[in-house]
């Protein structure tokens, strides 16, 4: 079967692909430790789980109105009011199965041939491949750690022309933890505001913030910006739901209506009895949100200390999000028995075949001179995962 080109385009999603590597290790017997995947180790809180159960036992089991019940588009409202100062009525707000349909029904709703979409590297691995997948051309601005992983007004000018359509910005950042000030964001909105650049802020991660970091909603940095912005979240992260598949957008009516019309085409509806676990989870009890990100925090110290006792590996502290990127090129010319290392690919293989922890190369992230280590797994894992780390890197030469 000849398939279509654009299957060609693109990449499996990186960090699926290196979950399910190490789960035929795990199918044959071997014990691997995962710090793969960016989804936090915790359960989803017990005041969620319940208000799913209700919801199924009222027979909430049915289609619903493609983006979202009202009572949760009412919940994503009153979410962006609290935590975000943002104003938005129910014709501006959208759900789906995911904040990643929410990025791909998006993309379908404005992108096509020649146009270009700004992404900063290093990036979430999903955003050049959804980009190419609706003929547009992702625009890759590369940042280093040097710059603290962030984007400057500069290099910003540089990359526009007369055919960037928007741009999208992911601070918290997965992978990097870079976390953009309120001035930054001030300084890039004024020229994306110049260029009727449309902002697309993934926020997903925006309650992951440590050090006394503080997160600022890019839309929320004034009304026009808002009005030139979407805004993309989701329960994911926040609430330990990775598998419920729900996440939510906010922006101009116009577009949200785009993305409701190519919904009913797709997924039809984000599913029914996870939405009302969505209300639970926006507007009910946020403590177990702050005992995660306490838990984070100690993860992430700890294996920031780790990673930088560790002769070849240097890492810098992240301050969001839930991982760390150390850089790699220390190991790049070593020999592992009969195979060199020189990629961040050869890297994660030699990790997760000889000291058996799987982690992402930072080549699907745009930068191949990092891995990336998400701590979402328990302490004693990640303690583990490190001691074999550390003795693998003794074989090297
Ligand atoms: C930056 C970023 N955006 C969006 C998503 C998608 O999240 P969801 O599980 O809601 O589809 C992820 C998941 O890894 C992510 O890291």
């Amino acid at each position: 079967m000849k398939l279509a080109e654009r299957v060609n385009r693109i990449k499996p999603s990186p960090t699926f692909a290196a979950a399910a590597k190490a789960a035929t290790m795990r199918a044959k017997g071997i014990e691997v430790i995962s710090l793969a995947q960016g989804e936090p180790d915790f359960d989803t809180p017990e005041n969620i789980k319940e208000a799913a159960y209700k919801a199924i036992r009222e027979g909430i089991t049915k289609y619903t109105p493609a983006a979202g019940f009202p009572d949760l588009k009412d919940a994503i409202i009153q979410k962006f009011k609290n935590d975000n100062g943002l104003t938005y009525d129910r014709s501006q707000v959208f759900a789906s199965a995911g904040a990643k349909l929410i990025i791909y029904n998006l993309a379908q709703a404005l992108f096509g041939a020649g146009d270009e979409v700004i992404i900063p590297a290093p990036y979430w691995v999903s955003y050049t491949d959804i980009v190419l997948l609706m003929d547009a051309t992702p625009v890759v601005i590369p940042t280093s750690e040097k710059q603290g992983f962030k984007i400057s007004v500069d290099q910003l000018k540089l990359a526009i022309t007369s055919r960037t359509k928007a741009i999208i910005i992911n601070s918290p950042c997965n992978p990097t933890g870079a976390t953009y000030t309120a001035d930054e964001l001030k300084a890039l909105a004024e020229i994306l505001l110049q260029k009727k650049i449309l902002i697309i802020a993934d926020d997903i991660y925006e309650k992951f913030v440590y050090d006394g970091t503080v997160f600022t909603s890019i839309a929320s940095l004034g009304k026009e910006i808002q009005d030139q912005t979407v805004v993309v979240n989701g329960v994911s992260k926040t609430y330990s739901m990775t598998g419920w598949r729900i996440g939510y957008a906010a922006g101009s009516a116009e577009i949200i209506a785009a993305m409701d019309k190519i919904q009913t085409q797709n997924v039809s509806n984000p599913v029914s009895f996870c939405q009302k676990a969505a209300v639970e989870a926006l507007l009910g009890p946020q403590d177990s949100v702050q005992k995660m990100i306490a838990e984070f925090d100690r993860r992430r110290r700890y294996i920031v200390d780790r990673l930088n006792a560790m002769e070849m590996i240097r890492c810098s502290m992240p301050k969001g999000a839930f991982y760390a990127f150390p850089n790699v090129t220390g190991l790049f010319g070593k020999k592992w028995g009969e195979k060199q290392i020189s990629n961040s690919s050869d890297v994660t293989d030699f990790l997760l075949e000889d000291a058996k922890v799987a982690v992402v190369a930072g080549s699907g992230f745009g930068d191949d001179n990092y891995v990336r280590f998400a701590y979402a797994n328990s302490m004693k894992n990640i303690e583990k995962g490190m001691d074999q780390i550390q003795e693998a890197l003794k074989k090297l030469k």
